[in-house]
């Protein structure tokens, strides 16, 4: 099957890239920066070209930031929609985050809630659909735990997460691809749930940087997250791949 991967140079977009491929899929990964399949989510220019012929797309793109969020994943998914309509995709597969309808009313989620208004598109949209929703990457953690690292310190927050590989993300999405639209939304979750402070803790272990812990009280825009809204006890699909298992791999 030819299948587009909007967002397939990015962190899971490539990972996905490499799974479709490995089933023997015609792929064709775009983004910006695409050198084979220019695309640009935010003017539209590019995805006739891109998407001509194509049986399937797979939404992996991002945007961070109010302006890009709404460029790229909320009017970005209106005109991707548009175009696989005129040119007969028959199934859209987007990817979202599980729980990001539990803390979108909370201060400084906005991205969260550009998120939801995303899905929202992708539900009401013309072409028959999936919505994939992941827990957090082991890649983002690793970049914020870094980040601070780099400060001197290491958050820490008494708030439960499940961070996930995004090998396993991109196999349920092949999965996915290979199953044709569900209607629904799919969740895909890490093997274990553990606070945000015991992450940071395997995090300087696994990487032999000690950083201060600065503890971060789970209320105000953290309360939904400290709460549990970020993961799911009973998940469509849950990953193997640990966090420490992951950080064994990356800094071996
Ligand atoms: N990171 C996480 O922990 C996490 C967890 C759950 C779900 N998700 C979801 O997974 C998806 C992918 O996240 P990610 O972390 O893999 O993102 P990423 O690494 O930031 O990759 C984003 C991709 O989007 C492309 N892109 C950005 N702006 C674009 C535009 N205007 N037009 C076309 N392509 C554009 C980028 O390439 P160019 O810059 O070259 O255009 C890149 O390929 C997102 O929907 C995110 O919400 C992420």
């Amino acid at each position: 099957m030819r299948v587009a991967v909007i967002g397939g140079t990015g962190t899971l977009g490539s990972v996905v890239v490499a799974a479709l491929q490995a089933r023997g899929h015609e792929v064709r990964p775009a983004s910006r920066s695409s050198a084979s399949h220019p695309v640009n989510l935010s003017t539209g220019a590019g995805l006739r070209e891109v998407l001509d012929g194509c049986a399937a797309v797979v939404d992996a793109s991002n945007g961070f930031g109010s302006k890009a969020a709404q460029a790229v994943l909320i009017d970005g998914s209106r005109r991707l929609l548009e175009v696989e309509s005129a040119v007969g995709v028959a199934h859209h597969v987007v990817v979202s985050i599980v729980g990001c309808d539990k803390v979108q009313n909370a201060g400084g989620f906005g991205y969260y809630r550009a998120k939801v208004e995303q899905e929202e598109v992708v539900r009401t949209g013309p072409v028959p659909w999936t919505l994939v929703r992941a827990t957090q990457f082991h890649d983002l953690l690793d970049t914020l735990f870094a980040g601070a690292a780099k400060v001197g310190i290491r958050p820490s927050v008494e708030a439960p997460l499940q961070p996930v590989d995004v090998g396993d993300v991109a196999h349920a999405i092949a999965d996915a691809v290979d199953s044709g639209p569900l209607g629904r939304t799919l969740a895909v979750a890490g093997p274990q749930v553990a606070s945000l402070r015991d992450l940071g803790r395997t995090w300087s272990v696994a990487t032999g940087r000690r950083r201060l812990p600065v503890r971060v009280p789970a209320w105000g825009p953290l309360r939904e997250v400290g709460a549990g809204a970020l993961v799911d006890d009973d998940p469509d699909v849950r990953g193997m791949t640990t966090f420490a298992s992951w950080l064994k791999a990356r800094y071996a």
